[in-house]
Parts: C-alpha cells; sequence; structure tokens
C-alpha cells in the first residue's frame, strides 16, 4: 500500500509517500520560517495562504522523486489536528479533493501521533510498549504507549510547552525564532554553571512539568545581567535546567511503568543536550532510548504518511472532512478495521 502524506499543521508543508512494503519513498518539506521571522513567530493566516502557494508543487516533486504517478497511490493522509484551523483545512482539503477524484480513501491523522510514531520510520525502530517524551513547540507529554492507537497520558505540561520555553527564552536573549535551535547554539559557547535557575516540579511526586517559573527566572537574570556577554551563559543554564527536568521525569515515567524504552519524539527532541542527557540517564537504568532520524523530528510529511498508512492499513476510512485544531492524543482509539 503507498500513501501520500501531507502536513501542515503549523509553519512547515511536508509531504512524503510511504509504501508499507518498501518503507519511505521519498519526502519533501518546505518551512516558513523564514517569512514569520520578521513577526517573533507564527502568522497563522499568513501560514495558511502560504501552504495554499506550497503543497501541490511539494506532492509533484515528491512523487517524481519517489518516481510515482498519482495513479500509483492507494490512499491520502492528512494531519487533521491539532493545530492551525486555517492551515490544517489547507492540507485536509487537498487531501480529500486528491482521494476523491482518485477514488482512494483519505484518512485524517493525529499530529502528535505522526511524532510519536516517527521514531518507528528509524533503521533500528523500538518494539510496542515503550514510554513516550512528546516534546514539541505545543505540547509536552509523556505517554504510555501498548501500541498504534493505544496512548495513555502520564503527565504533561501545565502550563508552557518545552519547545515554547526554547522559543520564548529565546526571545528574551534577542535571539531568532524558531528559539530551540538558536539556544542550542549560543549555548554551546556558555557557561553552564555560571548561573543557577530553578527545576519547577522536579520534586512534585508526579510526571508533570511546569516551564513557566523557569521563563520567569530567566527574564529576572536577564534583568540582572543585561550584557552582551552574560547571553551564552544563560542560554547554557537555561538548556541545562530544561535538560535536567525532561530527563528527570522521563527517567522516573520508565521506573513508574517498568519499562525498558524510552521514545523522544518532537522538535525539542533535535536538541543534542537533551539527547546526550537522555542517553546517560537511560544507561543508568538499563534502558534503551530511541530518536527519530534527526531530520524526521520537526514537522514533516513523512511521519504522517506513515501513521496514515497504519491506520489505512487496517482499513480505517473514515468519511468527511474535519479538522480538530483542539484534539487529545489519549482519546484515539486503535485503527478500525
Ligand atoms: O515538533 P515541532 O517541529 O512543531 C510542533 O509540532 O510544535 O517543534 C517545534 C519546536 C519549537 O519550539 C522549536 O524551538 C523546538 O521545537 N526545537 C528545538 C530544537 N529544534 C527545534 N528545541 C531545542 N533544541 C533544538 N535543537
Ligand atoms: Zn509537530
Amino acid at each position: 500500500m503507498r500513501v501520500l502524506g501531507i502536513e501542515s499543521s503549523c509553519d512547515e508543508s511536508g509531504v512524503a509517500i510511504f509504501d508499507t512494503v518498501r518503507g519511505l519513498l521519498a519526502h519533501r518539506l518546505y518551512s516558513q520560517i523564514a517569512m514569520h521571522r520578521d513577526y517573533g513567530g507564527v502568522v497563522p493566516e499568513l501560514a495558511s495562504r502560504d501552504h495554499v502557494r506550497r503543497i501541490v508543487p511539494l506532492i509533484r516533486d515528491t512523487l517524481a522523486a519517489a518516481d510515482c504517478e498519482l495513479t500509483d497511490l492507494d490512499g491520502v493522509a492528512y494531519t487533521a489536528g491539532p493545530g492551525l484551523a486555517g492551515a490544517l483545512l489547507v492540507g485536509a482539503g487537498i487531501a480529500r479533493g486528491l482521494a476523491y477524484t482518485l477514488e482512494i480513501p483519505a484518512v485524517g491523522v493525529h499530529h502528535l501521533e505522526g511524532h510519536l510514531l516517527s521514531p518507528l520510520l528509524s533503521r533500528e525502530p523500538p518494539a510496542f510498549p515503550f514510554v513516550a517524551l512528546l516534546v514539541s513547540g505545543g505540547h509536552t507529554q509523556l505517554m504510555q504507549v501498548a501500541g498504534v492507537g493505544r496512548y495513555e497520558l502520564l503527565g504533561e505540561t501545565l502550563d508552557d510547552a518545552a519547545g515554547e520555553a526554547f522559543d520564548k527564552t529565546a526571545q528574551l536573549l534577542g535571539l531568532g525564532y524558531p528559539g530551540g535551535p538558536a539556544i542550542s547554539r549560543l549555548a554551546q559557547e556558555g557557561d553552564t554553571a555560571r548561573y543557577a535557575l530553578p527545576r519547577p516540579m522536579l520534586g512534585s511526586g508526579d510526571l508533570n512539568f511546569s516551564f513557566s517559573g523557569l521563563k520567569t527566572a530567566v527574564a529576572t537574570l536577564r534583568r540582572k545581567h543585561p550584557e552582551d556577554a552574560a547571553r551564552a551563559d544563560i542560554a547554557a543554564a537555561f538548556q541545562a535546567a530544561m535538560c535536567d527536568i525532561l530527563t528527570a521525569k522521563s527517567l522516573d515515567a520508565l521506573r513508574r511503568t517498568a519499562s525498558r524504552r524510552l521514545v523522544v519524539a518532537g522538535g525539542v527532541g533535535a536538541n543534542r543536550q537533551l539527547r546526550a542527557a537522555l542517553v546517560a540517564g537511560c544507561e543508568t537504568l538499563g534502558a534503551q532510548v530511541f530518536f527519530p532520524e534527526p531530520e524526521l523530528c520537526t514537522d514533516n510529511g513523512a511521519m504522517i504518511a506513515y501513521a496514515g498508512a497504519l491506520r489505512l492499513r487496517e482499513g480505517e476510512n473514515i468519511a468527511g472532512f474535519d479538522v480538530r485544531p483542539r484534539w487529545e492524543l489519549d482519546s484515539l482509539a486503535a485503527p478500525r478495521g
């Protein structure tokens, strides 16, 4: 089965073709980051309009790269939520239109399910069950994953998402958008030990997170040290605090669920310091940690094509056209055959 995947929930247009026998045939991405940079964040209406411009040419490119025709497709998957309503509607409209014309099924995929299953596209995929740490621009969750569509929420952020914390801290330090990669680069030149920042919720006795206090602490620190020379040290201190918190909670989730496998997904999972901390932490527990290929950490069409293929293969084909800007991941069910 050959499935075209379309991602358009935020500021990247992603298109991919996944074949259930041959694997990922091709994927293409157009990032709108440069367009939104002047505004310091994503402007929803500009995002929707740009998806309209980019997705069809991307589909052509991806088909050519996969050496496929439209008529070789057996199904279409698109991100149905969560995300920006207008941006989601563009992908959904194109996907549903294509599927209708080609007389093939279409399926709306949960964006976080895409992220969560993306490590299964790597060369050494994890087996079920596993604990997943989902860290993106909009979400921070620990999930117990028993299989496709079998997700149990273990803990989540009570305020800002991890990616949002990186983005807001980057803004406080006068760095560009998106903040994660910028902080990570600057932190390399910084001294982690120069400033002490809090680790909120570390001792909370549950698996929830809170990052807004950390952001306030960064703002206070920055006011005390407005000089340019302090920026790298603040970035390093912030990144160290984030890594400590995310690692400690992930290890706690492994212990509580007696799991031996941790899967990391979402844009913040691209952070090298975090990867190193999770690898070291898991080693102490005798657990294994799995990451998506770096290019599949942030938003992409491949994860949507893949998650969609798993659902379409089971015969899932929900008619109708809808997007869900807000959508709880643990409300999903296993594929309906
Ligand atoms: O998963 P993603 O691409 O989009 C969402 O679904 O939100 O995640 C984007 C988030 C942004 O907040 C960005 O700053 C963060 O992931 N991010 C990073 C890194 N690369 C992207 N955060 C820390 N370190 C990175 N290297
Ligand atoms: Zn995402």
